[in-house]
């Protein structure tokens, strides 16, 4: 039987090969999969927890959208929409945050991350967001949600969510509790800067990730600077666990080439990091550039882009407001 998927991807501008490598590749492969009912959202919503210039939200919005079609997916198979135009979101998040506990958001590692160590000026959607990322799965029978490692927190939330809601109003299944779908390996993409630092659209130096929009010279000159150790590369899997940037790299390597990492480590173990970076900003151009190159001519197509946002938006809110009505009625509105 086929799967239900929804997904989403902030519209905060450079996304990057981790989003593409943990979260979107993913999403394509499931869009072609004829069984399969996808919905992938643009959170514009969530991108607002932190201040966003309306005018450069506005173009990430389409950008995000330019990505997804850029990148395979297709939006006649696949629904497409921004969350702020489907106002079930909203409201439904409201809902269930009177199920979600202060205690389970407490515990959520994304949001003292973000926040720092000035949490008293985050502002209140940052520390509710995840029932809003909740509210978005909920609404629509999701079955499996194809998100990158950081993420698997979250997904946790949402299922203790959707159990306690079923559980307090007794009706067993209202929600369907999702499972998530991260990749065993490459699920965490490191900055090529620093391989205990997650890849990042925040981190401040455009070194430190490949961005889906970078050209040629950009994409090689990134790969030449990335960090790395002085030891020729491992003959094992186990060898890479101490070396954070080379396991990075190939792993950046394996994924683009659809092999394991054991397979990548034969191809190159006892090479120098030169030879092997050549390769590595070989298969990174040869995807990322065709990806790069429709984006840029998507971006002059906006008509195109706010219409496919447009009709996924009317899907998206037949199947959404059914179920927050739905909710309305078991809540006892
Ligand atoms: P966001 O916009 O930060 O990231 C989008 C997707 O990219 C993945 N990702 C990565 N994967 C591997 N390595 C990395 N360095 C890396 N950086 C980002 C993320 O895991 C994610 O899958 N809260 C979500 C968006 C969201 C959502 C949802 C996701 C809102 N509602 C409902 C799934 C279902 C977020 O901020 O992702």
């Amino acid at each position: 039987m086929g799967k239900k998927i929804f997904s989403g991807v902030q519209p905060t501008g450079n996304l990057h090969l981790g989003n593409y490598l943990g979260a979107i590749k993913n999403f394509v492969d499931l869009n072609n999969d004829l069984d399969n009912e996808c919905v992938f959202c643009v959170v514009d919503l969530h991108a607002i927890t932190v201040n966003q210039d309306p005018k450069e939200l506005r173009n990430n919005i389409r950008e995000t959208v330019a990505t997804f079609i850029a990148s395979g997916i297709d939006p006649e198979k696949s629904i497409i929409f921004n969350q702020s135009k489907v106002s079930a979101h909203s409201e439904a998040a409201w809902i269930l945050s009177c199920v979600a506990r202060m205690g389970w958001l407490n515990r959520m590692t994304q949001f003292k991350e973000k926040a720092g160590n000035d949490k008293e000026k985050a502002s209140v959607g940052l520390y509710s967001y995840p029932v809003l990322m909740a509210a978005d799965i909920l609404l629509y029978e999701t079955t499996h949600v194809p998100v990158g490692d950081d993420q698997k927190q979250h997904l946790e939330l949402c299922r203790d969510i959707a159990q306690k809601f079923n559980n307090d109003f007794k009706f067993e299944d209202f929600f369907k509790v999702p499972e998530p779908l991260i990749q065993k390996e490459f699920s965490r993409i490191m900055s090529l800067k620093d391989g205990s630092k997650k890849m990042s659209k925040s981190e401040s130096s455009d070194l430190s990730r490949i961005n889906l929009t970078d050209d040629k010279d950009q994409i090689i000159n990134k790969i030449k600077k990335a960090k790395t150790d002085t030891l020729p590369l491992p003959e094992t899997v186990a060898e890479l666990e101490k070396r954070p940037e080379a396991k990075n790299l190939i792993g950046i390597y394996s994924s683009l080439a659809n092999k394991n990492l054991e397979k990548s480590i034969k191809e190159f173990s006892g090479k120098n990091f030169s030879e092997f970076k050549e390769k590595l900003s070989q298969a990174l151009v040869e995807k990322i550039i065709p990806i790069s190159t429709e984006i840029k001519k998507l971006l002059n197509e906006k008509e195109y882009l706010d219409t496919i946002l447009l009709k996924g938006c009317e899907k998206a809110d037949k199947i959404a407001s059914k179920k927050v009505n739905k909710i309305h009625e078991i809540v006892g509105f």
